[in-house]
């Protein structure tokens, strides 16, 4: 189904769990709030919903948090969506430290390929950006879902200036031998611990590295260069500096059912306990009521998405 803006919305991401194992500085500083026990959609719940999108037009789900593989049952969970008539593609966004034992089953559930986020290759850097955790942890993952076939990996790295503008050219590198996708992330102003003096624009990356040769823009959100010689890609992912409203395709469900028709407004539409034609009714009510574009964003005029990124998912 098309938007007012006459943009197909094909693509709905669904957090499917407000809490995560880690504590990224920028995402959630505070630590979390816990929903109480029944607030969190149930398998069911979220599989009623994409069939519903489906019928719309929907074609790819993005499994996200928190992070997706703390919730109980995340496979049996991509399973389900993956069997819904209509759906051509489920993805996942995790941060790799739970992926290695579950990479498999991952994949034998019909799960296409995974992010994976990572914002320092330096063990030090990486337990101070994440709160704790474990960048060999995060490694496994990443080499698990290679072995797995969950590809082609992309990795993302959130651009944080002072704290891993130095490490720039080794994330490059990474894409010279492996055929991966590494995408920097502007930082996005969402109530994090970081300021303006943190922001760094995606062109920074081709500064750093002025070897990086463009490639044709493939649709995605993603300008996307690459190494002369990479197996690999580079992508620069410029919420900021580039906005990608005029193609914005998707659709967002929190884990506890509301439909966000855009990142960084307030406004949601709660779909839990709708059936039927009133399920479809709400699903395009969400989809008409996306904005053409998301209000002025930047440190003095921080997101207006009212939640943090571990509830709306990334
Ligand atoms: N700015 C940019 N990216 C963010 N993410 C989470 N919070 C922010 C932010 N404030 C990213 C994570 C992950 C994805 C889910 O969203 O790093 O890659
Ligand atoms: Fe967890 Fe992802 Fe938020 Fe980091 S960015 S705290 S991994 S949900």
């Amino acid at each position: 189904m098309k938007d007012s803006f006459d943009r197909e919305i094909t693509y709905l991401r669904v957090s499917v769990t407000d809490l995560c194992n880690l504590r990224c500085r920028y995402c959630m500083p505070d630590g979390v709030c816990k929903l109480r026990h029944g607030d969190t959609l149930s398998f069911e719940e979220i599989t009623e919903i994409v069939e519903a999108a489906a019928k719309l037009g929907v074609r790819k789900v993005r499994v996200t948090g928190g992070e997706p593989l703390v919730r109980r049952g995340c496979p049996a969970l991509c399973r389900m969506i993956a069997a819904v008539p209509g759906i051509e593609e489920v993805d996942l966004t995790t941060n790799g430290t739970l992926l290695a034992p579950l990479a498999a089953e991952l994949k034998a559930a019909g799960v296409t390929r995974v992010n994976i986020s990572i914002d320092s290759l330096d063990p030090a850097k990486y337990a101070a950006i994440t709160g704790g955790g474990r960048l060999a942890d995060a490694l496994d993952g990443i080499r698990a879902a290679a072995e797995a076939g969950l590809s082609p990996i992309k990795l993302n790295t959130v651009l944080i200036g002072g704290f891993n503008d130095d490490e720039i050219p080794s994330f490059v590198e990474l894409t010279r031998a492996a055929p991966i996708e590494l995408r920097f992330i502007e930082l996005m102003p969402m109530g994090g611990r970081f300021g303006k003096e943190a922001y760094l624009s995606g062109d920074t990356v081709l500064a750093r590295v002025p070897e990086l040769q463009p490639l044709p823009d493939n649709g995605g959100v993603a300008r996307l260069y690459r190494l002369p010689d990479g197996k690999g890609r580079v992508g620069l992912i410029s919420p900021l500096s580039r906005h990608f409203c005029a193609t914005c395709n998707r659709l967002r469900l929190t884990s506890e059912g509301h439909l966000k028709p855009c990142l960084h407004s307030e406004q949601e539409i709660s779909v839990r306990g709708k059936h039927g034609d009133e399920l479809l009714e709400t699903l395009r009510a969400a989809i008409r009521a996306k904005p053409r574009m998301h209000g002025q964003l930047d440190a003095e005029h921080p997101s207006a998405a009212g939640r943090g990124m571990n509830t709306i998912g990334g």
